[in-house]
């Protein structure tokens, strides 16, 4: 008798589909990722001695997809440190970045390390003087041999179409990232709670742990399951967020997904809400004001609100379902929220009897422009 063995599906374990696995390996990735960069309360890099990045005036970041929304995040961050940070879709770079020179650091942010559209932006600044930097997943990919240097997530591999812990180690990578190139920059302004910061990133792990012991997101995509589309916002740091919760959704569900900053619903896309498209408000522990104003008029057309973020957020005073994440730092608050819309997305697709691991028409890395 022969067995129908499938070699691709010797790693799952005990999980139904390598996403879930990949989900629930996030603790263990970004312990990876963090181990011994940080130091005596300081960022530290390999790769990265101090003085690497002296004469950095601007950072550009270039990327696509899910790396785009942590390249996002990481601007975010940067700027905060008082460095002028422009984040570019990468197929859009010749058009859409500002002047490049040698002032310049373009930062590759890619999974594969193969990406078309990325490495084909960061060759273009390249050619006009820029230095460059990688942040990939794969030793020795593309990217990582053609840029000056290279930091490595750590995220170990990952099989999953759709990104799920290399977006929660990029972004951990990019924050670390940010306090390194504060330390060289001149002007820049690395966080006064820097200690703080990085105590608590010591806990993420947890943290994520106890998010993926909930069944929360789960109970939500039953409750949500017909619906027409979904709308996820947020502002500040939950902005990306939101956007990555839309595009998880969407890659893995085929159903119609959006994601805005929250200020920018009433601005046409409320012209779509019905009672019939709930709003995923994500809050990051930070000002959620905005949101709530937002997710409000959303309220009032009839749209249900499902609240992702901490207990003490002021969404919960409205939200019809809150999906809660612990007390963090705001820096790391997002990751946690994150976590809850990659599990919401997973657990509709499974009702819906998706590919979950490999979404018709897309592909894990797009060599191609
Ligand atoms: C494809 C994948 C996405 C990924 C994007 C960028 O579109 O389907 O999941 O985010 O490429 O890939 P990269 O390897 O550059 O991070």
């Amino acid at each position: 008798d022969t067995v129908d063995w499938d070699p691709e599906d010797a790693g799952k374990g005990a999980y139904d589909h390598y996403m879930l696995k990949e989900i629930h390996s996030q603790p263990t990735a970004l312990s990876n990722t963090i181990e011994g960069r940080i130091q005596d309360g300081e960022v530290t890099f390999e790769a990265l001695p101090a003085g690497t990045f002296e004469g950095i005036e601007t950072v550009q970041f270039v990327a696509c997809g899910t790396s785009y929304h942590a390249a996002m995040y990481g601007g975010q961050l940067l700027r905060a440190a008082d460095i002028r940070t422009e984040v570019v879709r990468a197929s859009e770079y010749e058009s859409a970045s500002g002047p490049v020179d040698e002032t310049t650091l373009v930062v590759a942010v890619t999974q594969s390390g193969e990406t078309a559209d990325t490495l084909d932006a960061l060759r273009t600044g390249a050619d006009h003087g820029a230095r460059t930097l990688a942040v990939t997943n794969v030793v020795g990919s593309t990217a990582a041999r053609e840029a000056d240097e290279a930091v490595y997530i750590r995220a170990g591999p990952e099989v999953g179409v759709a990104a799920t812990k290399t977006y929660s180690s990029q972004a951990v990578s990019l924050a670390l990232l940010t306090q390194r190139l504060a330390d060289d920059v001149a002007h820049a302004t690395p966080a006064d709670d820097r200690a703080e910061m990085l105590d608590t990133l010591a806990d993420l792990p947890d943290h994520l742990e106890q998010i993926l012991e909930q069944n929360a997101a789960e109970t939500l995509a039953q409750e949500t399951i017909d619906s027409e589309s979904y709308f996820f916002i947020g502002n500040g740091l939950g902005h990306s967020v939101a956007l990555e919760g839309a595009l998880k959704f969407k890659e893995i569900t085929y159903e119609h997904a959006e994601g805005f900053a929250s200020g920018q619903l009433k601005h046409g896309p409320l012209a779509l809400v019905t009672e019939n498209s709930p709003v995923i408000a994500v809050s990051t522990g930070g000002d959620d004001e905005k949101t709530k104003t937002n997710a409000l008029e959303a309220q009032s057309r009839g749209a249900p609100i499902v609240a992702i973020g901490p207990d003490d957020t002021p969404l919960t005073d409205i939200a019809d379902t809150h999906l809660s994440i612990p007390e963090t730092h705001p820096v790391w608050g997002g990751l946690l929220a994150n976590v809850q819309l990659q599990l919401f997305a997973y657990h509709a697709a499974k009702q819906l009897d998706r590919p979950i691991d490999k979404p018709r028409n897309l592909a894990k890395s797009v060599t191609v422009e």
